[in-house]
């Protein structure tokens, strides 16, 4: 993990509300995972105080930088949005376990809602890597087009893409979870998924149901990052025992199996 202080490089609204920040950072660009995520301090001020965490979406070694997608939520997400290249932000990562990835050959479904495709895009490029044989199925969905941020780099790294919007201005008319059922028919080593925590539940539900293994990646409000503050935990069950994890230092990519999803539905994260 480096903590550094890094120039912004590029910075572009791809979309209303949605900007690509890209950061010149050639350590963490060489050390980063798929899953991993960056804690940025989005200004040198006091305030906010605390940092803000992001997925890593795309490395460039060559370059020795990297990227993130970032969706203005608010205060620190505005700052950011503001900030222009040139300007300097101190930057600890990468962070987190980042995904296991599958054998070298086989079928994964990757399923993203939203701003999570932005750690997907980052996993199956990785998956799709020089001398692997996996095939790489992808399912996208948002409420509406704009929120299908970034698609075309998604299904540019995808061999087979779907999307679907929940007003149906894009793809089909429905929920990513809409989508799955025909996916897993069909048979699928591994399911990896991004995106809001009912999304994860219902991805979950259904890869119970057809005995497939699954993983998400979990998001909740941050401290440290480090796994030192306990801010960031989610409830969790494992041989039957109830505790709470860290999302910053045990995940965030979590076997689906191990989440405590109905304790989420009661409200312990965001989403
Ligand atoms: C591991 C991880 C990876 C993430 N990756 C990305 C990413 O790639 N792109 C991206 O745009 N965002 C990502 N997020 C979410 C991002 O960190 C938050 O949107 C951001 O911290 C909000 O900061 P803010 O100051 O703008 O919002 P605040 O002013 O702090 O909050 C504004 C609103 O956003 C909600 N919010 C704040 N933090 C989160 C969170 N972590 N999850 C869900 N809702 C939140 C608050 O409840 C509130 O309603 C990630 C979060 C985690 C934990
Ligand atoms: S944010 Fe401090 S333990 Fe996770």
């Amino acid at each position: 993990m480096y903590d550094q202080t890094t120039q912004l490089i590029r910075r572009e609204q791809v979309a209303p509300g949605y900007h690509l920040l890209e950061f010149d950072c050639p350590q963490i660009a060489a050390a980063a995972q798929p899953g991993q995520f960056v804690h940025i301090r989005v200004t040198g001020e006091w305030d906010p105080l605390l940092r803000r965490p992001f997925s890593v979406m795309r490395i460039n070694e060559l370059r020795g930088s990297f990227q993130v997608l970032m969706r203005t939520v608010g205060r620190g997400t505005q700052m950011l949005a503001e900030a222009r290249s040139g300007d300097e932000f101190d930057i600890m990562g990468p962070l987190g376990n980042g995904f296991a990835l599958p054998g070298p050959e086989g079928e994964v479904v990757l399923v993203a809602g939203g701003i999570g495709v932005a750690p997907l895009i980052f996993l199956a490029t990785a998956l799709r890597e020089p001398g692997s044989y996996r095939y790489v199925r992808g399912l996208f969905g948002a409420r509406s087009a704009d929120d299908l941020c970034c698609w075309l780099e998604f299904s540019g790294v995808c061999d087979e893409f779907n999307a679907i919007t929940e007003d149906g201005n894009a793809g089909e008319q429905g929920l990513v979870t809409d989508l799955l059922p025909a996916q897993l028919e069909r048979g699928v080593g591994c399911v990896y998924a991004c995106g809001p925590a009912l999304m994860l539940a219902e991805v979950t539900k259904q890869c119970q149901g057809a005995e497939i293994p699954c993983y998400v990646s979990m998001e909740q409000r941050m401290g440290c990052g480090v796994g030192a503050c306990l801010g960031c935990v989610i409830p969790t069950r494992a041989s039957g025992m109830q505790r709470y994890q860290r999302v910053c230092k045990d995940g965030p990519i979590f076997d689906a199996e191990v989440v405590d999803w109905e304790a989420i539905r009661y409200g312990c994260i965001p989403g």
